[in-house]
């Protein structure tokens, strides 16, 4: 046999070689070794043109061309082999990510209003529909709001019922209640009528424990005008607490005091839990009482731009996490405003 016919042999014998170990390639890695074995700088194809100097000058351009024929042969073949594995490649990864449209979407957590807002919006519904139209006060006050002109002097024992917040700047100060508002609703509106609930935040300088908060809700109501008796206070007051717990609720009015309201008296109910007997909710007096209330001070009104021998007014105040509590049985002011989901999200 001549060496041409030699290596025409060898040839034939690694093309199909060759091709019979692309077809059990499984992959990429697989195709990139056989790169190597047949075509590498020690491949077998650089083992066949090892041959060429056996050869005769005049086989050499024959030989050269058939052995570059299988240099291409299998350069295509691996070529297409890898292009069809990385299809297929691809392909199974499509089938093993493939979202079933068809299934259910999970479902979205959706948030909700704050308990507190909630509770204000009713409390906003209950005295909008006798009137009441919602005005916002500042949180930041004077002095002469928050205590100088209702009546709170500043030698005044009663100022030790609100340990204040401070700022630096002289005079200003967290409100300790919504009460200043009546006097900055009364400057605005005078001389005319007035009936207004006063929503905010107020913070007291508070050892914090289940009942007291360094910051709370309060709800005030003011109503000023020529004709305003208790009697209307007292009704106003009986129809929210009905609303608000039942329309069976006895009302309760006792004596009280605050400086900006003469007379001033507690409001409250009979005890939603117990009717009455005495448990741990009402404390064993088989009553609640929970809001603060009288009749606008003369020395208010004069400060608010009223006359108080032709108006006169009533107003009211209540803690709205004292509602809160009351109405769904919680046991501490401090889970209101922990940001603890697994309480908020029961509301
Ligand atoms: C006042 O603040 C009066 N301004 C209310 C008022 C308005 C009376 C108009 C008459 C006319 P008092 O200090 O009692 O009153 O507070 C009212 C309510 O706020 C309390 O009953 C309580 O429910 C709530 N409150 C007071 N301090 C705190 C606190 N530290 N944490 C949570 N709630 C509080």
């Amino acid at each position: 046999m001549s060496q041409l016919d030699e290596l025409n042999r060898q040839i034939a014998f690694l093309a199909s070689e060759g091709n019979t170990a692309l077809a059990a390639a499984q992959n990429v890695q697989n195709c990139e070794g056989i790169r190597v074995a047949y075509l590498g700088r020690n491949g077998k194809l650089a083992g066949l043109f090892r041959l060429m100097p056996t050869l005769t000058d005049a086989e050499r351009p024959a030989a050269g061309k058939l052995i570059n024929d299988l240099k291409m042969s299998i350069e295509s073949s691996l070529e297409a082999k890898m292009a069809q594995l990385a299809f297929s490649e691809i392909e199974s990864k499509l089938k093993a990510d493939a979202v079933d449209v068809t299934l259910p979407g999970r479902p979205l957590s959706k948030g909700h209003l704050h308990i507190t807002t909630k509770t204000l919006r009713e409390l906003y519904a209950i005295f909008g529909q006798m009137g009441f139209q919602v005005v916002e006060t500042p949180e930041i006050e004077t002095d002469e709001n928050n205590f100088l002109a209702l009546n709170i002097p500043e030698d005044h024992p009663s100022r030790d019922m609100w340990s204040t917040f401070y700022t630096t700047q002289p005079g200003v100060l967290l409100r300790t209640h919504t009460s200043p508002g009546q006097l900055r609703v009364m400057r605005e509106f005078a001389p005319q009528p007035i009936r207004v609930i006063l929503p905010g935040k107020c913070y007291r300088y508070e050892q914090v424990d289940a009942t007291h908060e360094w910051s709370f809700y309060q709800l005030e109501g003011l109503a000023v005008g020529q004709h305003i008796t208790m009697a209307d206070l007292k009704g106003v007051l009986t129809e929210f607490i009905k609303q608000l717990f039942g329309r069976e609720r006895k009302v309760v009015f006792r004596c009280s005091y605050f400086p900006f309201t003469e007379p001033s008296m507690e409001a409250g109910m009979d005890c939603f839990s117990c009717g009455g007997a005495g448990c741990s909710v009402c404390k064993g007096s088989g009553w609640i009482e929970f809001l603060g209330s009288g009749m606008v001070h003369p020395t208010v009104l004069k400060n608010g731009g009223y006359d108080p021998k032709k108006y006169s007014g009533f107003a009211f105040g209540m803690g709205v996490e004292r509602i809160m509590i009351l109405r769904h049985r919680i046991d501490d002011v401090r889970h209101f405003y922990s940001n603890d989901l697994r309480f908020l999200s029961q509301f």
